[in-house]
């Protein structure tokens, strides 16, 4: 594993500490999301391991850019034909975590820590597919399109790349989206107040969901012949989108 971010010299300064145990809350309540199903990674991953198992029969290597823990990854890709896992995040401790879940697998991982966007624009290794699950959405529009086309140029010729982001509905804002995920707080009764509050404040400072159109437009844009929608989370807040030659 390629850890460049968290090896510091001496003891850590109290900010750090803080940032880190900050960062360590919000992880655990991400995992506690997850586990709950609340997001509906279930389904969402039930998907992506039937969509492999269906259209990727040959061996085939697979990207997951942003994999976070990659607890759902894991489950979705055993009994594929993978055969070889690369992920990419920022967080060391979501690393560690994922290299536990992945031993699930029986081909080669590779997890590093670093930016996506910095790893995508020189990405080397030839990839069949590449997954994004709830993390391009970080970037604006134009960084959107500039990573697609990153990953259209890392995809072999029939590769598919897939990506589960927020999407507004027809005629929606992105204020209209951010108070629609506000008045899901009963769906979230497993998180605690301050953790709801925590996410809330996130989103609103770091979510730029996009129109299912526009979503489809920039794969267009990066060089994709084909897009297809494939599913939308019953709560209406994001979908899954498929793009492929
Ligand atoms: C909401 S989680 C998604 C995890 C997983 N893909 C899923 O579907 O549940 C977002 C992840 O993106 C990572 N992340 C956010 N911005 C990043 C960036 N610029 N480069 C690498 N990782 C990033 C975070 O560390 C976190 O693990």
């Amino acid at each position: 594993m390629t850890t460049d971010q968290t090896s510091t010299a001496g003891a850590p300064s109290l900010q750090a500490d803080c940032a880190q145990a900050l960062f360590n809350r919000q992880l655990a309540a991400y995992r506690k999301i997850v586990g709950e199903n609340l997001m509906f990674h279930r389904e969402v991953y039930g998907l992506l391991g039937e969509l492999l198992s269906r259209e990727m029969p040959r061996p085939f290597k697979f990207l997951d850019i942003a994999c976070g823990d990659a607890v759902a990854s894991a489950a979705a890709l055993k009994g594929t034909s993978v055969d070889r896992y690369y992920g990419i995040d920022l967080s060391a401790r979501s690393l560690q975590l994922a290299s536990e879940a992945l031993k699930v697998l029986t081909c080669p991982v590779e997890l590093r820590c670093c930016d996506f966007v910095e790893a995508m624009a020189d990405w080397s290794a030839p990839v069949d597919v590449v997954w994004i699950g709830m993390s391009l959405h970080h970037l604006q529009t134009d960084g959107k399109a500039r990573l697609m086309r990153d990953v259209h140029d890392a995809l072999s010729r029939s590769g598919i790349f897939l990506i589960w982001e927020p999407t507004l509905l027809e005629g929606e804002t992105r204020d209209d989206w951010l108070d629609r995920f506000s008045v899901c707080r009963a769906a979230f009764a497993a998180v605690t107040d301050d953790e709801f509050a925590a996410m809330e404040s996130h989103m609103r400072l770091a979510d730029f969901p996009e129109p299912a159109d526009t979503w489809r437009a920039i794969g267009y844009q990066a060089g994709f012949a084909n897009s297809d929608e494939l599913f939308m989370m019953p709560n209406r807040l994001g979908r899954v989108f498929k793009y492929w030659n």
